[in-house]
């Protein structure tokens, strides 16, 4: 073993290292879209350093994430990230602890590149190997903030493929209250870009538009506002966004009105389930997170939902909303306590199960951890 660890204790999801060291170094690698993240998280001090390289550029001249391309850059940028990581840190390989990476969901081929280059780090030092579901790294970056949310706490989930809400009673203790039943929040952003001749990403783009709209100068429905249950469905927008664009949009200010209204439908919609879901589970505080947390319509709709009333809201800092290596740094940081120890082969090496990803990963099949 590698030194670190003084010895197990049974547990009822299974056996559990106990560590000796106080503070453990965790390397954290997302690459499970078109962002390469890396981050090394101290459990004693936080977040030591972190690295991102952004593919928007790449993909932007068509239209959206081209796999292929992406897996290949992973490829050229993890490593040199690391090392510049590790080198902010002024550390080396030999100081890092444990290894996280996000093993899905996401493109195969993508998250495959962080699972080779975790599993290969985790081999070649000795060190365990944590697989970590994307979302769960969304869920838990608020955490990272300077005033965390406590458990148990109602989280919305707004990224490019999900819109759930959750209720997050602890690491992996996660109950699914609502989701989308076709396209998510993000999706509805980018598809309506897409038509509106905007680039890649479009919640950015969607919102600089919008800025310029005028509130209520068109309108667009708000899907399943009044369902009574927490479920979502954007498709509706992009189908009315198309309706609009095939009308013809007489000038730039037309654009920017109908940008305006789809913002303001998706953050409606958004605004009211996450507080019928506070209210129905009677918790006090919602987490918002995923890429779409960035908007700021969002935030300032949420915070007003929220001004005079028993409601708190956390968001995570805005560079950690979209996708990064902080958040799966931190959540292995959280779930190295759980670590299996049965899992490790006797020779001390750590975990290799092959390079295992998951690009299809229901959150709620996570193990809860306790404590
Ligand atoms: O979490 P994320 O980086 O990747 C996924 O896990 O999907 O989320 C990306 C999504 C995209 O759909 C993007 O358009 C959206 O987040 N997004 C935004 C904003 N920034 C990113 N949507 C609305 N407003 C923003 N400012
Ligand atoms: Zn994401």
């Amino acid at each position: 073993m590698s030194g670190h660890w003084t010895g197990r204790i049974r547990h009822r999801s299974g056996t559990i290292l106990l560590m000796k060291k106080p503070d453990l170094i965790v390397l954290g690698i997302e690459t499970s879209c078109d962002e390469t993240g890396v981050a090394l998280y101290s459990t004693a001090r936080g977040l030591l350093a972190q690295g991102l390289h952004s593919q928007v550029a790449m993909h932007e001249r068509f239209g959206g994430v081209v796999p292929e391309l992406a897996s290949r850059d992973h490829i050229r940028r993890v490593l040199p990230l690391t090392r510049q990581a590790l080198a902010d840190a002024q550390l080396v390989l030999g100081d890092i602890d444990a290894i996280a990476f996000t093993q899905g969901p996401g493109l195969a081929g993508a998250l495959l590149v962080g699972a080779a280059v975790a599993t290969g780090l985790a081999a070649a030092l000795g060190r365990p190997l944590i697989g970590i579901h994307h979302l769960e790294g969304h869920l838990l970056s608020p955490l990272l903030s300077a005033q965390p949310p406590a458990f148990p706490f109602v989280a919305l989930l707004v990224s490019g493929g999900h819109t759930q809400l959750m209720r997050v009673d602890g690491v992996g203790r996660y109950e699914l209250l609502g989701d989308t039943l076709d396209d998510a929040a993000g999706e509805a952003f980018d598809k309506s870009a897409k038509l509106l001749g905007l680039g890649y990403p479009g919640g950015p783009a969607i919102a600089a538009l919008a800025s310029r709209g005028r509130p209520g100068a068109c309108t667009l429905p708000r899907p399943l506002l009044h369902s009574g249950d927490l479920d979502f469905s954007f498709s509706g927008l992009k189908t009315a966004v198309l309706t609009a664009v095939k009308k013809g949009l007489p000038d730039e200010q037309a654009r920017a009105d109908l940008a305006c209204e789809l913002q303001a439908a998706i953050v409606d919609v958004l605004v009211a389930k996450s507080v019928a879901a506070v209210k129905a589970t009677g918790l006090t505080r919602l987490v918002i997170a995923g890429g779409v947390s960035a908007n700021t319509r969002l935030r300032e709709a949420l915070a007003r939902a929220a001004s005079g009333g028993r409601l708190a809201v956390f968001f995570p800092e805005p560079a950690l909303c979209t996708d990064n290596g902080a958040m799966i740094a931190f959540a292995g940081a959280l779930r190295l306590g759980a670590l299996r120890l049965d899992a490790l082969p006797a020779d001390g090496s750590a975990p290799v199960d092959g390079f295992t990803v998951r690009p299809r990963w229901p959150l709620h099949e996570l193990a809860p951890v306790e404590g």
